[in-house]
């Protein structure tokens, strides 16, 4: 492992978290302040239909972690919002972003709002926080000298496109092909283009297709899980034969975390989950967990542009000491029982403003939609198969030659 690079969770250590009311960023912060070291971190959100205070109400209930967590409700698009946070702030991380790719497709705006003019408020303000404690002027409201804050972006492995086979490197061409990607790529290339122009202290994480207890029910486990529970439709898109790796969103938090204290200044970190399945398979052990019928399943007219597959090698997180933790199975298992056991926290969410949603991306691709042959070993259709494999699977390529650290902007 190297020594410290930058300022992670620590005492004294204040750190921003753009996008914190969201799934992955709310797992940060429950987790960064549930190890009670006297982080301080304000969120900054803006509350779009993603965001969720329930998703802090965890820490909010604890009387240790509450003091030490602000929340402020605001656009990273604006520089009135931003500036003076950034300016309390040792460390800033970007979570903040429109997140669905089918959303993107339906309408991209939002997305290259946030994805690119947000990124862009965040730079600016760091670039003048930078300029500021290089100048010896950036001090706390108690006047002490503050250094420069770093930001770590948080993108995905879907900037480098569909891979069809062996897993992307982070110096690779970015090739995205929905609007949500694009946005994403556009966010990192700004990123790159501030620490080469501007030697910001910038490092960035691509992070594998995250799961967990707090999603969002428009994405593919909890919107399997909840289907399944209230005995709906599942939509599988095309073949349902698309590979995705899948990262726990406590092992994605926890990398996060990591890159924040040790990643080396200019540096993109991949963060694979390890696990590489296909669609089908996810469903299968979803409806197998909760203990629900195959015929629920709905083959249904793909996603315009869909990506066949995405892969990321996570050699280089690996040689910095972090990988990820949670066996795939386990945690899948968890997470079916989260949605069964957590229904009042969904249904909140499906109740408000989802059934328009709802109709646009699937009214008619259910009713196009046809029944799915049942995989081979479930037990009846009418009844839950036990016997899907989920760890049977080969996990990512292989390590490879690792590239220089310093990406952004080289
Ligand atoms: P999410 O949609 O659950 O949460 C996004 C959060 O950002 C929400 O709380 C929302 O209110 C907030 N937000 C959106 N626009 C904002 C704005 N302009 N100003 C302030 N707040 C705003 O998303 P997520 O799944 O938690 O993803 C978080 C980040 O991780 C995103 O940048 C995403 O691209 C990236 N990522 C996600 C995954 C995944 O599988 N979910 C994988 C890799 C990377
Ligand atoms: O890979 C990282 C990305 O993972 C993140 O950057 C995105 O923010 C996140 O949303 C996720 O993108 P995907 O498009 O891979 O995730 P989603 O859950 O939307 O879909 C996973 C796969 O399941 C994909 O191949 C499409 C398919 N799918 C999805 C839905 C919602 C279906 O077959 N049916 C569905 O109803």
């Amino acid at each position: 492992m190297t020594s410290p690079a930058g300022p992670g969770p620590g005492p004294g250590r204040h750190i921003l978290v753009c996008g914190g009311a969201g799934f992955i960023g709310s797992c940060f912060v429950r987790d960064v302040l549930a190890r009670r070291d006297g982080t301080r971190i304000t969120v900054l959100d803006v509350l779009t239909y993603a965001g969720n205070r329930a998703n802090l109400a965890p820490a909010e209930a604890d009387p240790e972690q509450a003091p030490r967590l602000s929340f402020v409700r605001g656009d990273i698009a604006d520089p009135a919002a931003v500036g003076p946070l950034v300016a309390r702030a040792d460390a800033v991380v970007n979570f903040a972003a429109e997140s669905h790719v089918d959303r993107s497709i339906l309408g991209p705006e939002a997305f290259l709002r946030t994805g690119v003019i947000g990124v862009y408020v965040l730079l600016e303000a760091i670039r003048h926080e930078t300029e500021l404690a290089r100048a010896g002027e950036r001090r706390t409201a108690g006047g002490r000298p503050m250094t420069a804050p770093r930001l770590l972006q948080v993108s995905t492995d879907e900037v480098y496109g569909s891979v069809e086979e062996g897993s992307s490197r982070e110096g690779d061409t970015l090739a995205p092909r929905s609007p949500y990607a694009a946005a994403k790529a556009a966010g990192d290339l700004l990123v790159g283009s501030y620490r080469a122009t501007f030697d910001l202290d910038v490092v960035l994480t691509r992070g594998a297709n995250t799961y967990g207890p707090f999603q969002h029910p428009e994405k593919l486990i909890p919107l399997v899980a909840t289907n399944a529970l209230l005995g709906m439709p599942i939509p599988l898109y095309g073949d349902g034969l698309q590979r995705r790796d899948w990262l726990h969103v406590t092992d994605h938090a926890a990398a996060i975390a990591f890159v924040l204290e040790h990643g080396e200044p200019g540096a993109i970190y991949n963060v694979p989950g390890g696990t590489e399945r296909a669609n089908r398979e996810i469903v299968a052990a979803l409806l197998a967990a909760l203990g629900r019928p195959w015929d629920l399943v709905r083959r249904v007219p793909d996603r315009p542009g869909h990506d066949r597959r995405y892969a990321m090698d996570g050699a280089r997180l690996a040689a910095l000491g972090w990988r990820a933790s949670v066996p795939f199975a386990a945690g899948l298992a968890a997470t079916a029982a989260w949605y069964r056991d957590n229904a009042g926290w969904w249904r909140a969410i499906r109740d408000a403003g989802w059934d328009d949603y709802y109709a646009r991306q699937y009214g008619a691709r259910i009713a196009a939609g046809e029944p799915v042959p049942t995989p081979p070993g479930w037990g009846s259709t009418s009844g839950a198969g036990p016997t899907v494999a989920v760890a049977a699977f080969p996990s990512v390529g292989p390590a490879i030659e690792l590239d220089g650290p310093e990406d952004l902007g080289a």
